[in-house]
């Protein structure tokens, strides 16, 4: 017995007043058309199919191999947007799981009880419904002495009496495949011209058969995305479900409405987060850390007892005992071994710092190999841009002490123990355990080592 997933996504979203079809908005950091992908895959036991219309080739080509989906060329409404479907489904399989593509904090589990619903019913249709202060201009769900399940009236085709029904249609309908196809297309238009999925309710009661109904409790559910204020108040209980779930892993958020952690993000007990910080994309965050505030942390990996205050890092990663900020700046490749601190307005871009490594103030290390225990001065640079307009690589050595406002030009190295003075531009590479000072940089005395001395 299977269930087919059908997504409606191709009206205009005209309330969004945007270029944008509505189902690629983005909440969380995701088109919207995602969550309901996912919830597709996780409750189907069919390929899942979306129906596409308004800004078809931009969802067509961000569905990609996740889904088949069916075009509605002209959006005539929720009824005709299903019809569009039957060439693909029809005959193929016992019942179709219909929603939209704007519900996108519905669950699983709400889904999977509509289905179950539908299951063990012997009439054609089973729907989810709401009882909710806020109408938000959903479908009224009119109900006989009995309590079946009459009608669907849409809000503006709904009476005073009608529009003050507190049970509101979710839009979620499981159908039985052979019954449903026959009566879509046999769907009338409502006076506004649209052919409403809704109808079908009526048009099963009408033949003597049974609607069945679920209810959904959790408030967030319900939140379709008609406007960008829905879209904010989606964001906000994204938020809130996201960061509940991470408090009761151990995690502390000192302002949980003010700190934005992706669903993609993974983060250790007893780690702090503090306000104003977005944790971003394919990140992780290990214990014991301290993120924050003001931080953007993105496509990142932080190992325990980091400390990250007012910094901005992108696909970085942190061992452990690191320290970044107030306002570092760590770019794609930038990794940072076991006990390195960088200090304010520090600038690390595809650059192994070794462990213990100290940047304490403004400097920019890009394309650099860093041993461990060296000293960068502030005011250091890597020169990684050569006139020849190719990066070369800095190697430094271990131990090594780069004195405040060396300039670096690559490719160059310098060995382990030297030293550079204050204001030097060293153009070529200097050996282990001596000094070089100067514009250009020269080296001036060997230092003592175990070999000499
Ligand atoms: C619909 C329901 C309403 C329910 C509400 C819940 C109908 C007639 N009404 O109203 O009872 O309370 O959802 O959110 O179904 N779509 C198409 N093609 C079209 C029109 C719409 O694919 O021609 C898609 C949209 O992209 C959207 C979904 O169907 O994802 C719902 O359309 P929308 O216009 O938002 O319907 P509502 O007015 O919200
Ligand atoms: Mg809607």
């Amino acid at each position: 017995m299977s269930t087919v997933p059908v997504i409606l996504a191709a009206g205009k979203g005209v309330r969004m007043r945007s270029n944008l079809p509505k189902a690629l908005h983005a909440l969380g950091g995701r088109p919207l058309i995602e969550y309901a992908l996912e919830l597709g895959q996780e409750v189907g036991d069919q390929p899942v199919l979306v129906v596409i219309g308004h800004g078809a080739e931009a969802l067509r080509e961000l569905v990609g191999e996740r889904a088949r989906v069916a075009v509605q060329a002209e959006q005539l409404g929720t009824g005709h947007a299903l019809l569009q479907a039957a060439v693909e489904l029809r005959g193929n399989v016992d019942r179709v799981l219909v929603w939209a593509a704007d519900m996108p904090l519905l669950s699983a589990a709400t889904l999977e009880a509509v289905v179950a619903r539908q299951r063990e019913n012997d009439g054609p249709i089973s729907i989810v419904t709401a009882v909710a202060k806020q109408q938000r201009g959903f479908g009224r769900v009119l109900r006989a002495e009995d309590g079946s399940v009459q009608a669907v009236v849409e809000q503006a085709d709904a009476t005073a009496e009608q529009r003050s029904i507190r049970e509101l249609n979710v839009g979620v309908y499981c159908f039985d495949s052979a019954w449903m196809w026959d009566e879509l297309s046999r769907l009338q238009p409502s006076t506004s011209g649209e052919y409403y999925l809704t109808d079908l309710i009526g048009v099963a009661v009408a033949q003597g058969l049974e609607v069945g109904a679920i209810a959904v409790e959790d408030r967030a559910e319900i939140i379709g995305i008609n406007t960008r204020v829905h879209l904010a108040e989606a964001e906000a209980a994204l938020r809130e479900r996201i960061n509940r779930g991470w408090m009761e892993c151990g995690v502390t958020l000192l302002d949980p409405a003010n700190t934005y952690i992706a669903a993609s993000v993974q983060i250790g007990a007893d780690t702090t987060v503090l306000p104003n910080t977005h944790l971003q994309g394919a990140t992780s965050v290990g214990s014991g850390c301290s993120i924050g505030p003001n931080s953007v942390v993105r496509d990142s990996a932080i190992g325990d007892r980091c400390r990250v205050e007012c910094s901005v890092l992108e696909q970085a990663t942190l061992e452990e005992d690191v320290d970044v900020g107030p306002f570092g700046r760590l770019r794609a490749g930038a990794h940072l071994a076991r006990g390195v601190h960088v200090g304010n307005f520090g600038e690390v871009k595809n650059s192994y710092l070794g462990p213990q490594v100290k940047m304490g103030h403004f400097s920019y290390v890009g394309d650099a190999t860093v041993g461990a225990r060296t000293n960068i001065g502030a005011g250091t640079v890597t020169c990684n841009y050569g006139m020849d307009r190719k990066k070369h690589r800095t190697e430094i050595g271990e131990d090594v002490f780069i004195g405040s406002d060396t300039m670096m030009v690559a490719p160059v190295s310098i060995g382990a123990r030297a030293r550079t003075g204050a204001g030097s531009v060293v153009t070529r590479d200097v050996p282990a355990d001596s000094t070089a000072v100067g514009v250009p940089a020269r080296v001036i005395a060997r230092r003592s080592t175990d070999d000499d001395g």
